[in-house]
């Protein structure tokens, strides 16, 4: 008696084991005693569906319809653009001051020093092995452009360098616009002051010195 259980337990045992582990691979779902909620009917990106004329998942834009939010009607906020000529000026939405610094200073770091290099010498790693070498952020040429240019150069890109409007929000492209005025201050004083001023406050070397001595 002793004996069969002994045996039926291990038969149990051992159908368990081997069904847990089918030792191949499959690409249908593992086998759920419970399924919650993890296999259901859905579709997926780039899927087909029989219930659209053209059997596709996706919707594609309606035409001459803008999405909630998206109506981007301060063309200085959101291209640096006035009537089509780049904007010398700093949107009004936008406040200078300490705080913008330093974000732009954390968002320069994530998406441009690997390139441009920390301080803007165009010497980041990434840039030192760029056919084409990433500018120097602080020389003559670049400390007279205009805030709009700036913004340009990072919302579409120029030449070899890759748009970044998908990776960086609007506002932060600002704040990254500044935080170059701010380098440009700081590496090269005699040549800023020479410049427009691109309507940075008074007290704006004072922000500068603050965030980068
Ligand atoms: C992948 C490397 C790379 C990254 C990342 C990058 N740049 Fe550039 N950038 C370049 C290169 C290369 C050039 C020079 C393009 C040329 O002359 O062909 C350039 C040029 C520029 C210029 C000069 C534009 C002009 O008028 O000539 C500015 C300003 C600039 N970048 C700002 C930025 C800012 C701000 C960021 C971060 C948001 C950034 N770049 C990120 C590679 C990069």
């Amino acid at each position: 008696m002793l004996k069969s259980l002994t045996t039926l337990t291990m038969c149990m045992f051992l159908l368990i084991v081997t069904n847990a582990c089918r030792g191949y691979t499959s690409k249908k779902p593992p086998i759920h005693l419970i399924t919650n909620m993890d296999t259901q009917p859905k579709y997926k990106p780039y899927g087909e569906s029989s219930w659209f004329i053209n059997n596709m998942t996706m919707r594609s834009h309606l035409e001459n319809v803008i999405s909630r939010g998206n109506l981007k009607e301060n063309t200085h906020l959101f291209f640096g653009k006035v009537n089509g000529e780049v904007c010398d000026l700093f949107p009004d939405s936008i406040e200078i001051n300490e705080k913008l610094l330093l974000r732009g200073q954390e968002r320069y770091s994530i998406s441009c020093s690997q390139c441009h290099g920390k301080l803007g010498d165009g010497k980041g790693l990434v840039g030192l092995r760029m056919p084409i070498r990433p500018s120097n952020l602080y020389t003559e040429y670049l400390c007279d452009k205009s805030n709009g240019h700036i913004f340009d150069v990072i919302t579409n890109g120029i030449r070899l360098m890759p748009a970044h409007k998908i990776q960086i929000e609007v506002n932060d492209r600002w704040a990254i616009v500044a935080y170059i005025r701010a380098l440009q201050l700081y590496n090269n004083p005699e040549l800023y002051n020479n410049s427009n001023n691109n309507g940075l406050p008074y007290n704006f070397s004072n922000f500068v010195k603050n965030i980068l001595n």
